[in-house]
């Protein structure tokens, strides 16, 4: 029997739980990326193939990951060292837990400046209010990401702002933060829902970009893009809610909180979408301009709505912390492996591993403007991270967890963890034993080009 406690204390209980893990799914990804990428990848058959990668490998995955974690109770890196053993398989195993602290620290770098990009369009909207007017909006945004002072001041402030939570435990802040941040992020998205509404015909152009899929839209790399962001979205294959779930306490069910959190986070990003493409048709943008998309957009809105200025605040203020606590969770697994392994306080290895993700985030931020020229594999230094760790390492990751879970670990100990009744388990197992893995070795297999 693994450990029945971990050293860094559990969730005060399953609802705290949920929270934080609803945390650390919803953030940037579902507001920022989900919606840019879409645009870039012709709406409504990308959606289709995001949708289904999240029901058919992300839910049975997320399982397998929080599972393990909480058989281990450890960091990624040892839990994966205990579980190899408690299932005499080979301890190379722990190199997954490695790649998964790789992967977050990395994702962290660029996580954190677009982070950064939220929490001066605070302020921007406090002090300058927003303009109703489209151009002036955009070029508002693109005078701001030309500047390598203002991307690397917000990048650091938000590093800062994400540390000294870490520091204090995930459990400590997080917890109260997230109840009442959840709550309100949500009535400000079905405000913006509402406000798209108002925009008539684009309000339908919006929905079928949304929801009409034209297969002709997408190839092999929107498929990679659709997988990997239903990954990413969820917060998957690099140990995050491995080391969530190895604070949970026993006999919660792990099936249960995953679906509920799934389903939370996939409701956030069809609502931002929702609110997002109806005003890119109203004003005239490109729904593929890329990763400034909502920063080019929302503001309009705020702009043009009674009450805008307030709205914008609390809007990005909001966006902050949903990033917050998300950030959170992609740096608590080398957190937790430097206190176990290394004897460092928490205080101690948040600053080591805070810093060293701060440092390669500049050159991200830099990639936005003075470095734009700067590029590895054709790409700036934000793409290819951005498509190293979320189209690659996250599913790589999660391709291993679920052979993990499903084939190495004695089935014994899975069921033990899962409590799932016979039928609800055999479909499960067949998830993740076969159609999970399966896909993603396609998909792999497609964007090289063997088929
Ligand atoms: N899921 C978060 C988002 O959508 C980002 C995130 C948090 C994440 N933890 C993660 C992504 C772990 C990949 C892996 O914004």
């Amino acid at each position: 029997m693994a450990n029945t406690k971990s050293i860094h204390g559990e969730w005060s209980s399953r609802f705290a739980y949920i929270l934080a893990a609803t945390g650390s799914a919803v953030g940037l990804g579902n507001i920022w990326k989900f919606p840019y990428i879409t645009g870039e990848n012709g709406g409504g058959a990308f959606v289709l193939v995001y949708l289904a990668c999240v029901v058919a490998i992300g839910i049975p995955i997320m399982i397998a990951e929080t599972m393990m974690g909480r058989r281990g109770r450890q960091s990624p890196i040892n839990t994966l060292a205990t579980l190899s053993t408690e299932a005499n398989a080979n301890s190379n195993w722990h190199f997954l837990g490695w790649m998964g602290v790789i992967a977050g620290m990395l994702i962290l770098s660029y996580y954190s400046v677009i982070a950064g990009w939220a929490n001066a369009y605070v302020f921007k909207a406090i002090f300058g209010g927003f303009s109703a007017d489209a151009l002036e909006v955009k070029a508002s945004f693109d005078e701001f990401i030309a500047s390598p002072v203002k991307l690397v001041f917000w990048h650091t402030v938000f590093m800062i702002a994400t540390m000294s939570v870490v520091m204090r435990g995930v459990k400590s802040g997080l917890e109260k933060a997230v109840q009442l941040l959840m709550p309100t992020l949500l009535f400000l998205l079905l405000l913006l829902v509402a406000y798209a509404m108002t925009t008539g015909e684009a309000y339908f152009k919006g929905l079928s970009f949304l929801f009409s899929p034209d297969f002709s839209e997408i190839d092999g790399d929107a498929v990679l893009t659709a997988m990997g962001h239903a990954f990413f979205t969820l917060g998957l294959g690099m140990g995050a809610i491995m080391v969530y779930g190895s604070y949970l306490p026993s006999g919660v069910s792990i099936a249960k909180t995953s679906l509920y959190i799934a389903g939370a986070d996939t409701v956030v990003a069809l609502l931002a979408g929702i609110a997002i493409f109806p005003l890119v048709f109203a004003n005239g943008l490109e729904p593929g301009s890329g990763p400034g998309l909502i920063f080019q957009t929302l503001p309009i809105a705020f702009g043009n709505m009674t009450g805008g200025w307030l709205f914008g605040i609390l809007f990005f203020v909001l966006l902050v912390f949903a990033a917050l606590t998300s950030s959170i969770s992609l740096i608590e697994p080398v957190v937790a492996w430097l206190v176990e392994n290394k004897g460092y306080t928490r205080v101690k290895a948040s600053i080591v591993s805070g810093t060293a993700t701060w440092a390669l985030g500049v050159s991200v931020a830099l990639s936005f403007n003075v470095w734009s020229d700067f590029t590895i594999f054709g790409k700036t230094i934000f793409n290819f991270l951005d498509y190293l760790t979320a189209n690659l390492m996250l599913p790589i990751g999660g391709f291993c967890i679920a052979v993990f879970a499903a084939w190495i670990m004695h089935e014994k100990h899975v069921k033990e963890e899962l409590g799932l009744p016979e039928q609800q388990y055999a479909i499960w197992k067949f998830l993740a034993s076969y159609v999970a893995p399966a896909s993603v070795f396609l998909v792999f297999l497609h964007v090289v080009g063997v088929f």
